[in-house]
């Protein structure tokens, strides 16, 4: 994970470029690792700083001049369509393409290509529905281009690799291996990592085969690199993260909220807070850190809430303190109740004087009575 603004290029690709004008989207995963948060709701629908966090990456792809999206939906895919309709709100084309079983990253993909409109060599954009980047889109499409590559894939460095797909790469930037979540330490050959965002030549996508599961990380990638495709590497060093877990999601949403996060729909000012119109919060709360209040939520008298996000509805009382959690639509935190690093699902009560730390996730509509959990003997 990075977040440094100032690493974002300055400049995009020059205008001379011609930008890639669709994409796909790949939203139908279960979210497992986020739950509770993905028991109601798909992963990229999770509110981020305010809004549904796809909303962000739409409207990313929007700006890099991306006009037909089609969104490859398997998980809860009935949601999609009704909050963002044909996609005109925000200037794009959307269609929406459902796998009655979830079909794979690459099977996604075969299965949306009759919806594509580009000619067999242009390039199409595909983006995995839970990075938060910033990305110059444009710059991997020229990549694309200037390379002849047939797929063009952005990488970024991490510490640990070991969650990701790594992508050791030659002197010139092309991917020599695919290795997805290696299972040895012999394995890990590089600190450079698959980053969710690709450019496929359109002819590749209509090659994968149909009507069953495929996993471009591990069928894709690794059967094209043994029969001589070529396929890119750009390292971008910019803002980046996965947003599959509650930590990282609660960080996301806080670094969209502060702007060290780009993305033209956080729904307000940049800085420490966002609160939505149709909140309530006491003036004399405190709120910190890049946290969001979404509509119809409260915030009570003398509450502290640092780097969080407070979902529709949700009810913080008088007192409370809620440092890098998410609380969940229509869920209620107690008086005094302390909450860090922690997960509460939509609907859930929490009584007063509580204190829960460190992961903790709190599953829909939980009750937790008052005083029933604390960690500090003298608090
Ligand atoms: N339509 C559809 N159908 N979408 C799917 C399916 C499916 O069967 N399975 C997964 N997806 C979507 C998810 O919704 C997500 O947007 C994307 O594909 C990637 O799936 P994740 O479950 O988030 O994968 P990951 O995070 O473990 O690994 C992937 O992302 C890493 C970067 O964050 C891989 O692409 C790694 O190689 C990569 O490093
Ligand atoms: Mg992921």
């Amino acid at each position: 994970m990075r977040a440094h603004p100032e690493d974002v290029p300055l400049t995009d690709a020059p205008a001379a470029t011609p930008a890639a004008t669709e994409a796909i989207l790949l939203v139908g995963g279960k979210g497992t690792r986020l739950r509770p948060l993905t028991v109601h709701t798909p992963k990229p629908m999770v509110p981020a700083a305010g809004v549904p966090f796809l909303t962000h990456q739409l409207a990313r792809a929007r700006a890099a001049g991306i006009e037909h999206i089609v969104l490859a939906t398997s998980y809860l895919a009935e949601v999609f369509e009704p909050h963002f309709g044909d996609g005109s709100a925000l200037g794009l084309h959307l269609e929406y393409v459902t796998e009655t079983d979830p079909l794979g990253t690459g099977g996604a993909l075969r299965n949306v290509a009759h919806r594509l409109r580009s000619a067999p060599g242009d390039p199409v954009l595909v983006f995995n529905g839970d990075i938060l980047t910033g990305l110059d889109i444009r710059a991997l499409v020229a990549t694309h281009r200037r390379t002849r590559a047939d797929i063009s894939l952005h990488l970024t460095k991490v510490p640990d690799p070991r969650a990701f797909g790594l992508v050791p790469t030659d002197d010139s930037g092309r991917v020599t291996a695919f290795l997805e979540k290696p299972q040895t330490p012999e394995e890990i050959v590089t600190d450079q990592i698959n980053a969710g965002a690709y450019v496929f030549t359109r002819s590749v996508i209509d090659e994968i085969p149909a009507g069953r599961p495929v996993s471009v990380e591990r069928e894709t990638f690794p059967d094209l690199l043994a029969a001589g495709a070529h396929l890119q590497g750009m390292v971008d060093s910019t803002y980046w993260l996965d947003l599959g877990t509650p930590q990282a999601f609660v960080r996301g949403s806080a670094d969209l909220v502060l702007g060290r996060a780009p993305s033209p729909a956080v729904p307000g000012r940049c800085g420490e807070r966002l609160v939505l119109p149709g909140a309530d919060v006491a003036e004399d709360a405190k709120l910190s850190g890049g946290t969001s209040v979404a509509a119809g939520a409260v915030v009570g008298s003398g509450a502290r809430i640092d780097g969080s996000a407070i979902l529709p509805g949700a009810w913080i009382e008088a007192g409370a303190v809620v440092k890098n959690s998410l609380v969940g639509a229509g869920a209620r935190v107690g008086s005094r109740t302390v909450l860090d690093g922690v997960v509460v699902g939509d609907g859930a009560h929490i009584g007063p004087d509580n204190e829960l730390l460190d992961g903790v996730r709190v599953w829909c509509g939980a009750r937790i009575e008052q005083g029933a959990i604390r960690f500090s003997s003298d608090a």
